[in-house]
């Protein structure tokens, strides 16, 4: 089985704060940050891209785990390999040639990943498994934070895991102490939590409780 990888995504940090927000994440124990690139087309809101993701990289040595939401993907992973991302990944849904630039990607040192929306079927990621490191299963529609992890979604994941062993799957979106101990059981091994971290009173504690896979108390 492969390592348990917990991935706070710092959407639901104060931005203004990020680098604060990326020192409690380290002090708790998490291993990565994942940070999302949204581009106001692919996804509606607009975040940051490869300037943000330098500077956190200069504050910070946590593994940078970039998921990017955006209509052109190779750009922007130029500009994020450039930055110092550990690992990016990007939508199948929105890359014409998925192959080539999974191959860029660790080409330049990264670790390459390619995303599913909710409604894309799991085959599709089936003939490019051999130049993943991972792949991201949405458990929501990309965009937003807050939102209720979508069942059906896990499906894909257990199918994923029996045609895969070996490989990393990453949940995003709605995993909470509960909803994580679901996903794990369906095969995920790479959780993203947002809300649940901070959103919570306390942080350190949630990362805590999301790490060790305890039940809600
Ligand atoms: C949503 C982003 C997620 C988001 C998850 O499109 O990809 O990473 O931060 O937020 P929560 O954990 O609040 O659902
Ligand atoms: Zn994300």
């Amino acid at each position: 089985m492969n390592e348990v990888i917990l991935s706070p995504s710092l959407l639901a940090a104060d931005f203004a704060r990020a680098g604060e927000a990326l020192a409690l994440v380290r002090e708790a124990g998490a291993p990565w940050i994942h940070l999302d690139v949204m581009d106001g087309h692919f996804v509606r809101a607009v975040t940051f891209g490869g300037q943000m993701v330098a500077a956190l990289r200069r504050c910070s040595d946590l593994f940078l785990d970039v998921h990017i939401m955006a209509d052109r993907n190779g750009a922007l992973a130029e500009d994020l390999m450039q930055a110092g991302a550990d690992s990016i990944t990007f939508h199948i849904e929105s890359e014409k040639d998925p192959a080539a630039l999974l191959q860029r990607i660790r080409a330049g040192g990264c670790r390459a990943g390619l995303a599913l929306k909710p409604a894309t079927p799991v085959e599709q990621v089936y003939p490019y498994l051999p130049l993943c490191d991972m792949v991201l299963v949405m458990t929501v529609e990309p965009g937003a934070g807050g939102q209720p992890l979508i069942p059906e979604t896990l499906e894909k994941v257990r199918a994923l895991r029996n045609r895969a062993p070996e490989l990393d799957i990453q949940v995003d979106g709605g995993i909470n102490e509960r909803t994580a101990a679901a996903a794990r059981e369906a095969g995920a091994n790479v959780l993203v939590a947002g809300s649940a971290v901070f959103g919570s009173s306390d942080p350190a504690g949630a990362i805590a409780r999301l790490r060790g896979g305890a039940p809600c108390a």
